[in-house]
């Protein structure tokens, strides 16, 4: 019997390369959706292993929909997946076109734009931080005089990701700045779609937590708490993650519900969620944001390697409406650690950064020496990661925390930046 295809919408990261494998290994034929630019970068160890490939405009929603489902019924294809935050909502609406299993089309929108998922987080009683969405700067002023805002607030785009545009504002002073900044944030394929504005948000005070789930058929299954290493001030970068997480009992279910809550606003239906969450002082749980998609930033590599749990098989097999392997089969502890720079400048150095080994599954660097760095304020400005896992929490995160303090990284400042940054040195990563 042939088995149904396989259809990843960006194939881009490694991410998508690890569930492109999995297709395979198993034997699928496995089809790319790509953007131009995209299918001119592609290496070959991913052109081999797919069976085809089409190109999409992923910017004009409507046309590479129809284009995508006629690819995918000639290809008979019989599960769509993405890993792209950008395309959660086209994979809903091309999953109910196809018939194959996926969240709800007519919610999908609720996952990619803050200004609906606060709507339906409102209706569905998700407990999330008051939002407004201001077209302007009289309705900014507007927004900042409501008592339910106050300071200090979060001003962030209706539609962006990777923390870009995202300032905590302390006081009036902030706010131009961070709405300009807002406003200029420019996501990928065109994906404020249409919608104008900023959004002003009531700050959440905490600690911040990811839960990563997993939905068959409605159904959600938790399969991990991350805990979040946080860059302070304005600009707010996650610099570590780590899992699994032990919250007490009552924490741990006030997340859950509000997750489901959530997962349920966001019509997510049959596919993984990463739900952002901050905690109170009183174990309080708020919402921050869902995304219809595994957790970026290595999350699922660390919940293979510290619970045993094979992420990209249960994703496929949910696209595919089979019953996913969910049960832990370790009960270990990893987590990643993001190298970023301390100052904005030229990268002249780096020593020291970590090799792959026992206890070090994974390192990636990719910043390039003599190129330009940044002082981090979106995930993009992150130089280089590295995962260290093992079977106890506190033992993974010193070693992680040594490994970190072991690399060197020196960083001058360039021309445009000389006289507003401290002098060259050869610096510890900031933490
Ligand atoms: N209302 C809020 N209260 C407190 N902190 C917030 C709030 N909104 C955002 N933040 C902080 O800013 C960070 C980025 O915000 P947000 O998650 O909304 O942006 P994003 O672009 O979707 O980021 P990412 O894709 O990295 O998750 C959060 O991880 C959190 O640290
Ligand atoms: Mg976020």
């Amino acid at each position: 019997m042939t088995l149904p295809g396989v259809l990843l919408l960006d194939a881009t990261g490694p991410e998508a390369g690890r569930l492109a494998t999995t297709a395979a290994a198993r034997g699928h034929l496995v089809h790319a959706a790509t953007t131009a630019a995209a299918y001119a970068d592609q290496g070959p160890d991913l052109k081999d292993l797919l069976a085809g490939q089409i190109v999409a405009d992923f910017a004009r929603p409507d046309r590479a929909l129809d284009e995508l489902a006629a690819y995918a019924r000639r290809r008979r294809v019989g599960a769509v997946l993405t890993v792209n935050e950008y395309l959660t909502e086209l994979a809903a609406r091309l999953c109910a076109e196809l018939g194959v299993p996926g969240n709800d089309p007519g919610r999908a929108q609720a996952a990619r734009d803050k200004a609906a998922m606060a709507e339906w987080f409102t209706a569905a009683g998700v407990r999330a931080p008051y939002t407004v969405l201001v077209p302007d700067d009289a309705g900014l002023r507007t927004a900042l005089a409501d008592s339910r805002v106050g300071f200090p607030c979060v001003i962030k785009p209706v539609a962006g990701a990777g923390s870009a545009g995202v300032t905590v504002v302390r006081a009036p002073a902030g706010v131009a700045k961070a709405a300009e900044a807002a406003r200029s944030v420019v996501g990928m394929h065109g994906s404020s779609g249409g919608r104008r504005g900023v959004l002003v948000q009531a700050y959440a005070a905490g600690t911040e937590y990811s839960l990563e789930s997993l939905t068959q058929d409605s159904v959600t299954t938790h399969l991990a708490v991350t805990r979040k290493q946080v860059t302070g001030g304005t600009a707010r970068v996650e610099t570590a993650h780590s899992l699994p997480t032990l919250l007490p009992a009552a924490v741990e279910e006030d997340m859950h519900r509000q997750v489901e809550a959530a997962i349920g606003a966001a019509g997510i239906r049959n596919g993984a969620s990463h739900t952002e969450v901050v905690v109170d002082g009183d174990g309080r749980c708020t919402v921050i944001e869902i995304g219809a998609r595994l957790a970026a930033g290595h999350i699922g590599l660390l919940i293979q390697h510290a619970l045993g749990i094979d992420v990209w098989a249960a994703l496929l097999d949910t696209a595919l409406g089979r019953p996913a392997q969910l049960a832990p089969t370790t009960c270990g502890h990893a987590t990643v650690r993001f190298v970023t720079s301390p100052h904005t400048g030229r990268l002249t150095s780096l020593s020291g950064f970590p090799r792959t080994g026992p206890g070090v599954p994974y390192v990636r660097w990719r910043a390039q020496i003599g190129g330009r760095v940044t002082e981090p304020s979106t995930n993009a400005h992150r130089l280089g990661a590295f995962v260290v896992t093992g079977p106890d929490a506190a033992e993974v995160e010193e070693r992680a925390d040594a490994l970190l303090r072991g690399i060197r990284i020196r960083v001058e400042p360039s021309p445009e930046t000389a006289g507003q940054v401290r002098p060259a040195s050869t610096s510890a990563i900031a933490p």
